[in-house]
């Protein structure tokens, strides 16, 4: 075994990147209004502001997408993928939809009303804007553990059983259209959810009529930690793991951006075939005819085979791995992180990182921007840009536990020495901490702030 993740692929084809200067970044922030979702990807070096969509496709993939079949109804591809679906996950329907939020939105379209809640380990941001759009109450029940950024557990992504079934007696089953499992939990740390914990989590729901579906984006590096993590299934193959956890629910939204390894693609699957029937007229409504649902044949075939490519072990070996060793890194240089790293990003801890800055005034985003300035180095705050919500009776903001700024390392795209370079990054802001100063909005919009906000230095 070599010391360090040894990639199972060889590069084909390249694209150049460019280093900027300094001065030339301090412009381009400032031009940007310092939220780095308005820096053209030109201007980055490393691009670390999410595994969604950013993976490199392989051979294979590439040769899917020239045996498209664009048929309006029918093609061929969707039979492809309709094969990968049901043996992955045994659900008997699904659609596909152009990316993860909008199987959300089907979804919570055709089962949640105003007032209602959904109950989940941790929502992701789209989840939890797409169940408030609906009128309802996306709630977060995280096991304490997934709170503490310093606490080293095998599965940090597991729900509060205890609090569930209490939360499903307090506001009654009938105002729980469903329940919900992101695996693994983006928002709280890449962190796995423990079979045992899906198991239980079905039982519960279960008993009172509730269906589960899982958050499945990341099902697969979900799978390979419970391989790691969880010694009764140390010689079962990650296959068999996915399938056991996929049967635990009654369906699944997936953003294939992420595990399927391709650019765009997502798809909404369960077994309840009244739900299916109004979640075909929901799709024609919105994404399109349910034999490609928003994709063209060639993306469907794309996706098809990136669901096998995401769960050879060979692969989830070096993915989990090569995170891990940027984690391992930045550790060496003293950076905090959440710890253990998550499967497709490193964490980092941003109210230990710059304790002198107060959520009230944006560390993460201070954070971020510090960053780029330092290395062309772009990152994503996952903390009160992103989750702060307003009490609706107080007014006052909540913010959220953890304050993070996540280093999303896109699929099969970055190398060592890429990682190596981030690190070095790192060390020569965390010299110069006590300099970074807060932020403050100059425009907020209501929902999904993170993507469009403007923002200022204090
Ligand atoms: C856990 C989780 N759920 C849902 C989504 C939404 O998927 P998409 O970006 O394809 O709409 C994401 C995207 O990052 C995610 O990480």
């Amino acid at each position: 075994m070599a010391k360090f993740p040894v990639e199972p692929f060889k590069i084909k084809v390249v694209e150049p990147i460019r280093q900027t200067t300094r001065d030339q970044r301090e412009e381009i922030l400032r031009r940007a209004e310092y939220n780095l979702f308005a820096v053209r990807a030109e201007d980055i070096y490393i691009d670390l502001m999410t595994d969604s969509g950013t993976s490199a496709m392989s051979d294979s993939q590439w040769a899917g997408i020239m045996v498209g079949d664009e048929s309006y109804a029918g093609c061929r591809n969707f039979f492809n993928l309709e094969d990968a679906i049901r043996s992955i996950t045994g659900f008997q329907y699904f659609v596909p939809t152009h990316q993860g939020r909008a199987a959300e939105n089907v979804l919570f379209t055709c089962t949640v009303s105003p007032g209602q809640s959904v109950p989940s380990n941790m929502h992701f941001d789209t989840t939890q804007a797409n169940v408030i759009v609906r009128g309802g109450d996306p709630v977060n029940l995280l096991a304490e553990e997934g709170l503490d950024p310093t606490l080293h557990a095998p599965f940090k992504g597991d729900i509060d059983v205890r609090k569930l079934e209490a939360f499903i007696q307090q506001v009654g089953p009938e105002n729980i259209p469903l329940g919900m499992l992101t695996v693994t939990n983006n928002a709280g740390g890449g962190q796995p959810v423990s079979m045992g914990n899906i198991r239980a989590t079905s039982e519960v729901l279960h008993k009172y009529g509730i269906p589960l579906f899982l958050d499945a984006c990341r099902y697969a590096e979900n799978a390979y930690f419970i391989k790691m993590r969880d010694p009764e299934y140390m010689g079962t193959p990650v296959l068999e793991i996915a399938r056991e956890m996929f049967s635990h629910a009654d369906g699944c939204t997936m953003s294939a951006k992420k595990d399927a390894l391709v650019n765009i693609g997502g798809f909404l699957a369960m077994n309840d075939e009244e739900l299916y029937r109004r979640v075909c007229q929901e799709l024609i409504v919105r994404e399109g005819f349910p034999t490609y649902g928003g994709l063209a044949g060639r993306d469907l075939e794309a996706v098809a085979r990136g669901l096998w490519e995401g769960l050879d072990e060979q692969y989830l070996a070096y993915r989990i791995a090569h995170t891990k060793y940027l984690a391992d890194r930045l550790v060496e240089e003293g950076i905090p992180t959440l710890e253990p790293p998550g499967g497709h990003a490193v964490y980092i801890d941003v109210k230990r990182f710059l304790p002198h800055i107060p959520q009230s005034e944006l560390s993460g985003q201070a954070l971020s921007c510090a960053l780029y300035l330092e290395g062309g180095i772009r990152a994503i705050e996952l903390g009160s840009v992103a989750f702060a919500r307003e009490d609706p009776e107080t007014g006052e903001m909540i913010y959220p536990e953890l304050e993070m700024v996540r280093l999303a390392i896109p699929r099969r795209v970055y190398t060592q020495a890429h990682l190596d370079y981030v690190a070095e990054i790192f060390r020569r802001i965390y010299e110069r901490r006590d300099q970074i100063r807060g932020m403050r909005y100059t425009y907020a919009p209501r929902l999904l702030r993170h993507f469009t906000a403007h923002f200022q230095p204090l």
